[in-house]
């Protein structure tokens, strides 16, 4: 990757203070013309409902003409390589988004992209989620410093993401799966390197008591369904019902990254309950993508590789 273009494939190709500096932006009332006589190329491999959407209205908020495709429709890896697509769609775009089977697309993408490229979900990622998951979290809290996250549920993209950007910013974090569903060590040490607390359990009931808020996602994600059988026989015990959102703190926040399987991952009661955020969570992705637009496109803002934040001294944000 070209050390000048900063791209998102994963939430900590930012720096925690890049975090903190893309959820600002997402808050801020102001919407320069950052895109205005521009476009943005946007391809899918598979199925988006809030993440074009939220994409596209950033895009035109901005000024921008967002130009959607379907990765059928591209050939992308099939009728020419993801890197060709990348390479032309570089040469038309101020930047390009890419949701993709496999991680190694995007990445490949990245790596021949003239402009930035944004990780719009991976097998492996969701750094868009985990942003909009960190803007609901900081509007409810005010401030992230002494909070915990529980995540209840399959160890996936969106966990991995949402995990790594909470201990960036100083969330303590506890994963909780079912056996084998779990994020793998390597992973785990990742979100550890942030210096936050960092747990893991087999036991939902375990991982809740006392924390801030719950998260979750489908037992079977994009990719997964042909497993889901099986996947609803190793999640059977962890709903997320109001006797598990008991046990959290009382003013605990229930977060989706949706669609949501009512009966399955999560009750009625608690989705649609009082304590649910998954409305706000769903229109923080559009402040979200508004957001990460204005920091990749600013021209002013100081280059800092990945590879030079890796090397700066650790503190928690607040
Ligand atoms: N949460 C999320 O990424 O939704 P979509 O799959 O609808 O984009």
């Amino acid at each position: 990757m070209s050390p000048a273009i900063r791209h998102l494939i994963e939430i900590d190709d930012l720096s925690p203070d890049e975090v903190l500096r893309v959820l600002d932006l997402s808050a801020s009332p102001d919407r320069p013309g950052l895109l205005a006589g521009r476009t943005v190329g946007l391809v899918f491999e598979k199925p988006s409902m809030r993440t074009r959407n939220a994409m596209e209205v950033a895009v035109a908020q901005l000024g921008g003409y967002p130009v959607t495709m379907q990765g059928q429709e591209v050939g992308l890896g099939s009728r020419e390589p993801a890197t060709d697509v990348a390479t032309v769609l570089s040469r038309y775009h101020a930047l390009i988004g890419a949701r993709v089977n496999d991680d190694i697309t995007v990445r490949a993408m990245a790596t021949v992209s003239r402009v930035p490229v944004i990780n719009l979900l991976s097998d492996r990622s969701h750094p868009c989620q985990a942003l909009a998951d960190l803007l609901t979290l900081r509007n409810l809290w005010g401030s992230f410093r002494g909070r915990s996250l529980t995540w209840v549920g399959d160890g996936n993209n969106v966990c991995r993401s949402l995990a790594l950007g909470a201990a960036a910013v100083g969330i303590d974090v506890r994963l909780a799966s079912p056996g084998g569903y779990g994020l793998d060590p390597a992973d785990l040490a990742s979100i550890r390197r942030f210096g936050t607390s960092v747990e893991t359990f087999d036991d939902p009931t375990a991982a809740v008591r006392g924390t801030d808020a719950v998260c979750t996602d489908v037992w079977s994600s994009m990719g997964h369904e042909a497993e889901a059988g099986v996947r609803r026989g190793a999640f059977s015990g962890w709903t997320i019902d109001a006797r598990l959102m008991s046990l959290a703190a009382p003013d605990a926040a229930f977060l989706h990254c949706l669609p949501a399987h009512r009966g399955e991952e999560v009750s009625s009661a608690v989705i649609d309950g009082p304590q649910s955020a998954v409305w706000d969570q769903a229109e923080n992705r559009l402040h979200t993508a508004r957001g990460l637009l204005m920091f990749l496109l600013d021209k002013d803002r100081r280059v800092i590789t990945k590879a030079t934040w890796d090397g700066l001294p650790r503190r928690r944000p607040t």
